[in-house]
């Protein structure tokens, strides 16, 4: 799919990679809309996209909200007409992880990382199939890869979901022409990213991976995954200090 000319959208990007998409599709020449709970986050990449990169328009949002949700959708219908590219990036988890933490705590990690972006593409697709198809990438992690123990989770459990969702609506492409793809990345170096850095001990900061993978790095792989159209269902994990791979969709594991 060629960007310049589409409408994108892209969840949480206010801050981290879902900024650094933004700020990419926009140079690409998509116009953007920028969604984000936190409104100032996402008031400043408009901002940014605006001092010269392209064109972009504010949308608060917090993806958890099934209105927020819909309304989000509609509004890019509304200000650019139509949507093409849907990134549902937010996310992210907040300590005591489960099961020391009561149900509301981990309940609000499943919803924001894996109902979050159901619902997303709940309401994206049905914009999508109004222009005859598009593209939609998730941002789930290396959290959610994998069949050993891991300290999260919630986390974890609901990344992973989203990795499964992925591969399992390959069969839009052929359906309404919505290619559904998703990127598993390791540590970015982000600002939720800095903030759990911070509150770690010195023994465990020396464990955490020496370069971090750069929130512009993803940025590059989601547009990948937005333009080769040969890509419908596919997973692509990014390890930091390992080039990408792409899981082949017969893989067992
Ligand atoms: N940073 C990493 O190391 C890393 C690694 C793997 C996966 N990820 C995933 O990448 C995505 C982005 O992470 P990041 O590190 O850039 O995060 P970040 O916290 O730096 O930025 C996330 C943005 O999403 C917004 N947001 C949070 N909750 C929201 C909600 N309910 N609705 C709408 N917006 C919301 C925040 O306000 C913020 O602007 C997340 O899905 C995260 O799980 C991050």
């Amino acid at each position: 799919m060629e960007v310049r000319g589409k409408v994108a959208l892209v969840t949480g990007g206010g801050a981290g990679i879902g900024r650094a998409v933004a700020v990419k599709l926009a140079r690409e020449g998509a116009s953007v809309v920028v969604t984000d709970v936190d409104e100032q986050a996402g008031d400043g990449t408009v901002r940014e996209i605006d001092s010269g990169v392209g064109r972009a328009a504010l949308f608060r949002a917090d993806v958890t909200s099934e209105a927020d949700a819909r309304g989000m959708i509609t509004f890019a219908e509304e200000e650019f007409g139509g949507l093409d590219v849907l990134v549902n990036n937010a996310g992210g988890v907040s300590e005591p992880y489960f099961p020391d933490g009561e149900p509301g705590h981990w309940g609000r990690a499943i919803d924001l990382n894996l109902r979050g972006v159901m619902l997303g593409i709940h309401f994206g697709v049905r914009a999508m199939e109004r222009r005859g198809g598009g593209a939609i990438v998730n941002v789930s992690s290396v959290g959610g890869i994998g069949f050993g123990p891991y300290d999260k989770p919630e986390y974890g459990a609901a990344k992973a979901g989203v990795v499964r969702l992925t591969a399992s609506l390959a069969t839009l492409k052929r359906r309404m022409g919505v290619r559904v793809n998703c990127v598993c990345p390791g540590l970015v170096d982000t600002p939720a990213s800095r903030r759990e850095r911070a509150r770690m001990t010195p023994e465990e900061q020396e464990g955490l991976p020496p370069v971090p993978l750069r929130p512009e790095e993803i940025a590059d792989a989601v547009l990948m995954l937005v333009e080769d159209e040969t890509m419908a269902g596919r997973v692509m994990i990014w390890r930091e200090g390992e080039p990408w791979q792409l899981v082949p969709p017969s893989s067992l594991y």
